[in-house]
């Protein structure tokens, strides 16, 4: 019999929530800061990871806006996203759903071009050692539709290096219904959506990204066990969920590890998948994200087979 871990490490799965900026290890955060001439408020790689301390999702978002800052030229986009790539074949992850927040780049004069250029040499890569890869834009949240609506036509000329479209960054105060517009544009596009909810913010903002925005997933979704009407929505919809364990742990989604829902989501029938989110930060890629919720709620080898299973049928790859 294979131990728990060996199942886990040899389980094809795919990776459906992983931002690609959130994959930025302190190391590289360094030389890039160096290579570029951008200071940073650490000193040394032990600084960072005790900064990484967060009470909730902003405290986060905070520190993680800051050290993207250290990206500026197409090599840095190619030497991150074939980091991440590579990092993940080692988890035998075989199909990667990658998030990127262009807004975050080009709103301090990056543009486009050069992280669509890196991001798609990096992707390129990976696709020849056998790790099939697709984009998915995210506006982010706390701007404004508008604002979302220039990224998405200055996303146009790339039309065919993107998959789709997601909603990330502050939840709470910036409900999915904001950019209902700008959803209905994308999917003229034919793009796939996408959106994060319910992962601080209230199950009416999951409600509202199936019903407005017209998602085809919801990234996270804890809150939505909080309303018995949408469960049931979720599983007779068959929409699936981009659980990320780790990420739930330290942003205090969850009290603890062994408080976790993703065993109680499977049990409802859901489509539930484990994910990374932003591995650099959380302190774990997507088999450590396996590991450690498997350990804290007593997964059995069923349990991680039916969630690789459904991460592969939850992806929007052919
Ligand atoms: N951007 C990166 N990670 C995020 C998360 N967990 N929630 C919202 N926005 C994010
Ligand atoms: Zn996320």
């Amino acid at each position: 019999m294979p131990t728990l871990n060996e199942v886990i490490r040899s389980t094809p799965k795919a990776e459906l929530h992983i931002h690609v900026e959130g994959s930025l290890e302190p190391g590289m955060m360094f030389d890039l800061a160096r290579r570029n001439g951008v200071s940073l408020p650490y000193r040394t790689v032990d600084e960072v990871r005790r900064a990484y301390s967060f009470n909730n999702l902003q405290e986060f978002l905070d520190l993680y806006y800051e050290g993207m800052n250290v990206l500026r030229t197409e090599e840095d986009y190619f030497a991150l996203a074939d980091a991440y790539l590579r990092r993940a074949a080692a988890d035998n992850v075989v199909h990667v759903e990658m998030f990127f927040d262009p807004q975050a780049h080009t709103g301090r004069g990056v543009p486009l071009r050069t992280l669509m250029d890196g991001l798609d040499r990096a992707i390129a890569r990976s696709r020849e050692r056998g790790v099939s890869v697709s984009l998915i834009l995210c506006f982010l949240r706390h701007l404004s539709e508008r604002e979302a609506f220039e990224t998405l036509e200055a996303a146009e000329p790339y039309r065919d290096r993107l998959l789709g479209v997601g909603l990330d960054s502050s939840e709470v105060g910036h409900p999915p219904s904001k950019f209902s517009r700008v959803f209905e544009a994308a999917r003229d596009l034919g793009l796939r959506l996408v959106a994060h909810a319910g992962e601080e913010g209230p199950p009416e903002y999951v409600w509202e990204a199936l019903d407005t925005l017209g998602v085809e997933r919801i990234d996270h979704g804890n809150r939505a066990l909080e309303d018995e009407a949408l469960v049931a929505r979720l599983r007779d919809d068959r929409i699936p969920l981009t659980v990320c364990p780790l990420s739930n742990l330290e942003l205090r989604v969850v009290e603890d590890l062994k408080a976790h829902p993703i065993k109680r989501m499977l049990d409802l029938g859901l489509v539930a998948t484990v994910n990374s989110d932003d591995p650099a930060y959380f302190g774990g890629y997507i088999n450590e994200n396996f590991r450690q919720v498997a350990e804290a709620v007593d997964l059995s080898t069923e349990d991680i087979e039916t969630l690789a299973r459904n991460s592969l049928a939850a992806s929007f790859a052919t």
